[in-house]
């Protein structure tokens, strides 16, 4: 019987680990057969970037992008297959580009979301136009930024409303520090949002279609060290509310491939930081969680390319705000119907089934390649491309450890040398 190909692209920019990790994964697939008995194959190749007539057809059925979000090139070519050709991408290009950390704030107020107190701010340099005297003098409106920040109560964050990585973050105790961080903010747009003091727990949850890990996130700790290995660190209510929220918000933008901030203090669940659609994977960050996260990936490209999934680039809000907007409904009784909204768009059931009857081959194949020589051999690489000549053997053992433990966690004996 004939076969159906499904090719998956990649737009990377310097990431070698996980892609590469990914790429093995995929050409050890095999084949799969769908419900009707036919067979497809799903294979991987690197995009390349170059000029583009907007009438080419792409060869690509899905496309994980990883940077679009710098280079604009591709950006907008991926705006053009997902118009144009309905190619799969996991995280909707329009949302990605618009929906900015003040975004999702936004919509998870209205959905009544424990959002801290976030207040936007003009730039501190205006904008650089010629309309801008006129227009400022005009419509501008004086405004005092202590009293701002009084009304919020130190300490507080300033933060850009659009930002990642940390960039232009700041703790702010006073009115000196607030002043000085204004002053340094120059161009970038800020918030300036309450602190959620004396929490208990960070939790980051990595979501990748309908599979979320959340993760015990230490941010004091070098990049290495940041995610603990730990697994009872939420009440199960907790945890299931930090896993609505992140499947609700992914959801409702369309994010398929997304990490999520949310801090816990007691029962609480704050979310700080939910746009985040290029997520950190890095094998040196990841290390134990790496093998999950690759799985998962694998898993939901061929979800979406075996089964047809179709590209959702509409966005059903309404939907949501119809339960965000109701008074007769707790905050619970909320998340309870956005998750069956979530549940729904990213049809979780059915994931489940494809991934029991389709891709039941899938948990084996991972564990076999972490194994393997191949796999330890990419993390030598990984290691030595990331550290100082002195710090690679420290590091090596630190990862080959950690992974070691997720494979006899999973039934594997790790043979985690070269
Ligand atoms: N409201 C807040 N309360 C406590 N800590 C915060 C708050 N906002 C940010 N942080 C801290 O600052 C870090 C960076 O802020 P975040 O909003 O995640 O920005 P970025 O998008 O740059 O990651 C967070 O990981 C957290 O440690
Ligand atoms: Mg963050």
């Amino acid at each position: 019987m004939e076969e159906t190909k499904h090719l998956v692209g990649l737009l990377l920019g310097t990431e070698e680990d996980w892609s590469s990790a990914f790429e093995t994964l995929v050409s050890r697939l095999g084949p799969i057969k769908d419900a009707s008995g036919a067979t497809h194959r799903v294979s991987t190749e690197r995009i390349t970037i170059e000029p583009f007539d907007l009438r080419d057809k792409p060869r690509y059925d899905l496309v994980v992008d990883r940077l679009a979000y710098w280079y604009f090139l591709p950006r907008e070519w991926l705006k053009k297959v997902a118009l144009m050709d309905d190619v799969y991408l996991l995280n909707s290009p329009f949302t990605f580009q618009s929906m900015e950390k003040h975004a999702a704030y936004c919509a998870m107020l209205r959905l009544g979301l424990k959002v801290p107190q976030t207040v936007l701010v003009p730039h501190k340099n205006p904008p650089e136009n010629e309309r801008f005297a006129y227009t400022a003098a005009k419509y501008n409106q004086p405004f005092d930024l202590d009293a701002i920040a009084e009304r919020i109560g130190y300490p507080l964050f300033m933060k850009p409303y659009d930002g990642g990585q940390w960039i232009g973050v700041s703790h702010i105790r006073d009115s000196a520090e607030l002043h000085r961080a204004y002053d340094e903010s120059e161009e970038r747009m800020m918030h300036l949002q309450a602190s959620v003091e004396g929490y208990d727990v960070f939790a980051r949850s990595l979501s990748i279609g309908a599979e979320t890990m959340i993760m015990h996130f230490r941010p004091g700790e070098p990049m290495h060290d940041r995610y603990a290995v730990d697994h009872g660190f939420l009440t199960p209510d907790v945890g299931e509310e930090v896993l609505t929220i992140s499947r609700l918000i992914n959801a409702f933008f369309r994010w398929e491939f997304n990490s999520c901030e949310t801090l816990v203090r007691g029962t609480e669940a704050y979310p700080i930081d939910y746009a985040n659609a290029s997520p950190d994977v890095a094998l040196t960050s990841l290390h134990y969680y790496f093998p999950w996260a690759m799985s998962a990936l694998l898993k939901w490209c061929a979800f979406c390319v075996v089964t047809g999934r179709e590209p959702r680039l509409d966005l059903d809000t309404r939907r949501y705000f119809e339960i965000g907007d109701r008074d007769d409904l707790a905050y619970e009784e909320k998340l309870a119907a956005y998750r069956e909204l979530a549940d729904e768009y990213f049809e979780v059931d059915r994931y489940r089934e494809f991934c029991d009857s389709r891709l039941a081959h899938v948990d084996e194949l991972v564990l076999d390649w972490i194994i393997s020589a191949d796999f330890d051999r990419l993390l030598v690489r990984t290691v030595r491309s990331t550290y100082p000549a002195h710090e690679q053997e420290r590091f090596l053992g630190h990862f080959r450890g950690l992974i070691g433990q997720w494979v006899s966690e999973h039934g594997g004996t790790a043979t985690l040398s070269e």
